[in-house]
């Protein structure tokens, strides 16, 4: 099937509307998670619905839901969807109101979702490793959630369209490296993958965590650990984790090789093993 929309409950093929007054439209206030699943199977669900409500009170939304009914809303929407291989976008915005800044805490928020198809990416798709540049990360103190309020995100990812690559990995003005425009980071120096810890500066990532039990599944040494752009620069090996994107070797970043300029051991066994684990439901 093609894409299957939802929106407060109905379900259609049609693209449904909504409301000019959405503050989601108005203010890009709302939430949102992106599910991937594999051959019929949801990935991680409960991973995503239990961040869906972390997101929701980090922005003081109440959702009228548990976290079971949510759970029972994607599924039952995504079984009608005839999609196996599939992304499920879930968006919760604050609901539409005449527009202010302010808001009432009793809106009824407005609960959209698409699934759509996906192709299922042959592993030698990811091993052949992708370029990125590095761009400046100004943005606010809340990025552990997921909100669609992604201006800066779809900058620095334009930014990086332009220059031919893959990602935008972003770099504060201390020169702390937090994570790509749509992705997390990691890094392997001496042998050691890092990444950043889980802290405000960063969406906590769902791959990132499964990559991290990978890789101690694999006895991989890893560090939560910040680093720096000199860091980055003097890997040995990089690489980007999402839902979609997976495991995704960096091999250029802002036009200068990444170790050998190919994708790199740990890496690759990552990539394996991810793919392993999602194909494997
Ligand atoms: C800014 C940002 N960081 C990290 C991620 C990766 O998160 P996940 O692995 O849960 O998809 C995403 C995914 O969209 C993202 O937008």
């Amino acid at each position: 099937m093609g894409v299957l929309y939802y929106l407060n409950g109905k379900v259609s093929e049609e693209e449904p509307k909504v409301s000019s007054q959405d503050r989601g439209y108005n203010f890009g206030d709302g939430i949102y998670e992106v599910i991937r699943c594999y051959d019929g199977k949801f990935f991680a669900l409960d991973d995503h619905v239990e961040r869906l409500f972390k997101s929701a009170s980090l922005i003081d939304m109440n959702l009228p839901y548990s976290k079971e009914e949510i759970r029972k809303i994607i599924t039952d929407f995504y079984k009608q969807s005839n999609n196996p291989e599939a992304a499920v976008y879930v968006q919760i915005t604050r609901g539409a109101t005449s527009r202010s800044h302010t808001y009432s805490r009793d809106l009824k928020p407005i609960f959209f979702m698409f699934s759509k198809p996906m192709e299922d990416k042959p592993i030698e798709f990811y091993e052949r490793g992708f370029k990125a540049v590095t761009a400046h990360d100004g943005r606010w103190d809340i990025c552990q959630a997921k909100t669609v309020s992604l201006l800066y995100n779809v900058l620095a990812k334009q930014k990086a369209k332009d220059a031919g690559c893959r990602e935008a990995l972003f770099i504060r003005g201390n020169g702390e490296v937090t994570e790509g425009g749509s992705s997390n980071l990691f890094i392997v120096r001496d042998g050691i993958l890092k990444s950043r810890p889980a802290d405000n500066r960063i969406l906590s990532g769902i791959t990132r965590k499964h990559v991290i039990e990978l890789a101690g599944k694999n006895k991989i040494p890893y560090r939560n650990e910040i680093f720096y752009k000199e860091d980055l620069m003097a890997a040995s090996e990089v690489f980007i984790t999402g839902t979609t994107s997976e495991v995704t070797p960096i091999v250029e970043i802002d036009g200068k090789k990444v170790g050998t300029g190919k994708t790199g051991e740990i890496t690759d066994k990552l990539i394996h093993a991810y793919h392993d684990m999602t194909r494997n439901l």
